[in-house]
């Protein structure tokens, strides 16, 4: 279970944003929606461990994990979350399987490689370097590296952001199979693909975004 509590996140440019309480249970999947800019990828950056709040406390599963050390918490990140990240993070000049296979060094078995390259139909790729991909191919390549863990916890920014929707529901449908049993978060602005969550939060509500630097509304 994951606790979102009394959360403010500031950045440096003065940009603030308040989330209001959540708490995603384990074995759920939930959907975030919401205008761009109020809050949805920097929620899964604080629950990462990637960013921490300025003001509140996440607890994941009885840990307060916005207390630990920066090391503690890319520790738990490495096990345990598989983060599919909005802009991919993948390096451009090795191959798909270079990329999946670099987890090695974090020690993650990534024998499932292939089978979830198959899965999500880009297996003829995976010796193809990831500059010479599509938008769409580079999307899955990036769910295979988050998954290929097996992680208790899959954060997926905009999963299908770069696919037509038939394939971001076929990739929808796998991601909420995958994730029996275990917390699915994942952004997507496409309301067709909320039938496939148990939950669809509606982060407009969820957030309260103060005036940035240039006295712009954050929301
Ligand atoms: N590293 C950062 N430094 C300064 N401001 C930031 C940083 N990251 C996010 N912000 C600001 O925080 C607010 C929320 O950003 P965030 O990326 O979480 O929005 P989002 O809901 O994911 O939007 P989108 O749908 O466009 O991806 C924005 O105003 C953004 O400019
Ligand atoms: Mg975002």
């Amino acid at each position: 279970m994951i606790e979102i509590k009394n959360i403010m996140k500031q950045f440096q440019n003065e940009t603030a944003i308040e989330y209001k309480d959540m708490t995603f249970e384990t074995g759920k999947s939930y959907m975030l929606l919401g205008a761009s800019g109020c809050g949805k990828s920097t929620l899964l950056n604080m629950i990462a461990g990637i960013l921490t709040p300025t003001k509140g406390s996440i607890v994941i599963d009885g840990v307060e994990t916005s207390k630990q050390s920066q090391r503690e918490r890319d520790k738990f990140r490495i096990q345990n979350i598989g983060y599919i990240f909005q802009d991919f993070k993948l390096l451009n000049d090795m191959t798909v399987m270079d990329n999946i296979n670099i987890l090695r060094l974090e020690n993650v078995d990534t024998s499932n490689a292939v089978q979830l390259l198959k899965n999500l139909g880009i297996e003829e790729k995976k010796n193809s370097k990831i500059k010479h991909l599509s938008g769409g191919q580079k999307q899955r390549v990036a769910i295979v590296r988050a998954l290929v863990k097996k992680p208790d916890i899959i954060l997926a920014d905009e999963p299908t952001g770069n696919l037509n929707f038939a394939i971001g529901e076929q990739v929808i449908k796998e991601l909420v199979e995958i994730s029996q049993g275990k917390t699915l978060i994942a952004v997507t602005h496409d309301e067709r693909l909320a039938k496939y969550f148990d939950e669809v939060i509606d982060m407009n509500e969820m957030t309260d975004g103060r005036r940035d630097l240039y006295g712009e509304e954050v929301k």
